[in-house]
């Protein structure tokens, strides 16, 4: 007799079967409001050294499982090494946030697609170590950043506020802006493919800063690419479960929902419960708590996280923050927030 394969709930809401059981995942969950990652990350060098180093990269991924009731690990790597895979300039300044050397219309030409994927293989290897460490009924999420947000870095050097660099460059260099985004896009789907193939379960595809688009060029440069990626995975690996976050995308949303193809959708906090009657009916979401009300804690917070868990119990819906955990955050808010998420 062949035995029942463990369901994985997180998964299984990912594919549209809502679970008795209330998946959650927290976003940015590995990282620096741990005490054993910033121990570890005090040993490990520069921060891309950490992403590239698998057996570190392995264990920091799996920390927040040993701490917390949580139902998926989240590779731990970021949305910049494909930029670094590609041959720019990436450093990570501590305190600083990410630095690269910008791009422009003539350095395009000269990024190497043909090479990232095998910059990338100690990440991958990450991949199928956590799988290997990984209880069967947990799921491995993987990801990549969306081209539009990570273009935004690769032209502007650096985080901004608006991504006017980065529009600006889209109107006034539209064929270099189009190049950059192809490239994004095809090392994004080798990238993912091998991140499923490797042992996860589902790819998430981070679109940061959906934010500050009109419509024209939320359609171009967010939804399109985001749809070609959906599109191109899954002629690789078939079925390919993939979450998409449009952060900031609010009137948007349903375009992105309907256009892109994927199978759930990550609510940023701004995001009103309501809205979600404006989606596809049976489409599933991720979200959607502000993070400074999980910092916050106490009731004010039990009282948010009481009203998601009613506000999406009619639709697939895996319980997390709306964006990045902060990393000032107490572990007794994490712990009190998945204990009332799961009405215990
Ligand atoms: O548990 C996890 O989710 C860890 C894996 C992860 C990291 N970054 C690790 C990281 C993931 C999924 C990301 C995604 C990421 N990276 C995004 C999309 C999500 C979001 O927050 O919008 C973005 C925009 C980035 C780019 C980036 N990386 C920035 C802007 C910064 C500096 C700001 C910051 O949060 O520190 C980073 C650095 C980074 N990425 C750190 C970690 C743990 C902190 C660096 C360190 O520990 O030294």
């Amino acid at each position: 007799m062949t035995p029942t394969p463990v369901l994985k709930p997180l998964l299984e809401t990912v594919l549209g079967r809502r679970q008795q059981r209330l998946p959650i995942w927290i976003m940015r969950q590995a990282g620096r409001y741990l005490p054993e990652y910033r121990e570890l990350r005090a040993k490990a060098g520069s921060f891309l050294d950490l992403c590239y180093n698998p057996e570190l990269a392995s264990e920091v991924t799996l920390q927040p499982l040993r701490r917390f009731d949580l139902d998926a690990a989240i590779l731990f790597s970021d949305i910049l090494v494909i930029p670094d895979a590609l041959g720019q300039d990436v450093r990570f300044e501590v305190g600083e946030g990410p630095q690269l050397e910008p791009v422009t219309a003539d350095s395009i030409g000269r990024l190497d697609p043909k090479g990232a994927l095998e910059k990338l293989s100690p990440i991958i290897e990450t991949v199928q170590r956590v799988r290997a460490g990984l209880a069967p009924e947990k799921t491995l999420i993987g990801f990549c950043g969306s081209p539009w947000t990570v273009a935004t870095y690769m032209i502007n050097g650096r985080g901004s506020a608006d991504q006017a660099a980065a529009r600006l460059f889209a109107l006034t260099q539209p064929a270099a802006f189009a190049q950059l985004i192809d490239i994004l896009v095809e090392a994004s789907i080798g990238y993912l493919a091998a991140q499923l193939q490797a042992g996860a379960d589902v790819v998430q595809l981070f679109e940061s800063w959906a934010l500050n688009l009109d419509e024209i060029a939320f359609s171009d440069w967010v939804i399109e690419p985001n749809r070609r990626i959906v599109e191109g995975l899954r002629k690789l690996v078939p079925g390919a479960p993939v979450i998409g976050f449009p952060r900031g995308a609010a009137g948007n949303l349903p375009a992105y929902a309907e256009t892109t193809g994927v199978n759930l959708l990550g609510l940023d906090y701004a995001t009103p419960l309501e809205f979600a009657r404006e989606l596809p009916s049976g489409l599933g979401v991720q979200g959607n708590l502000d993070p400074l009300r999980l910092l916050a804690g106490g009731e004010q917070m039990d009282v948010r996280v009481r009203q998601i868990v009613t506000g999406f119990r009619d639709r697939p819906h895996i319980f997390n923050l709306g964006h990045g955990i902060l990393p000032e955050t107490p572990i007794a808010h994490v712990e009190r927030l998945i204990a009332v998420a799961r009405g215990t």
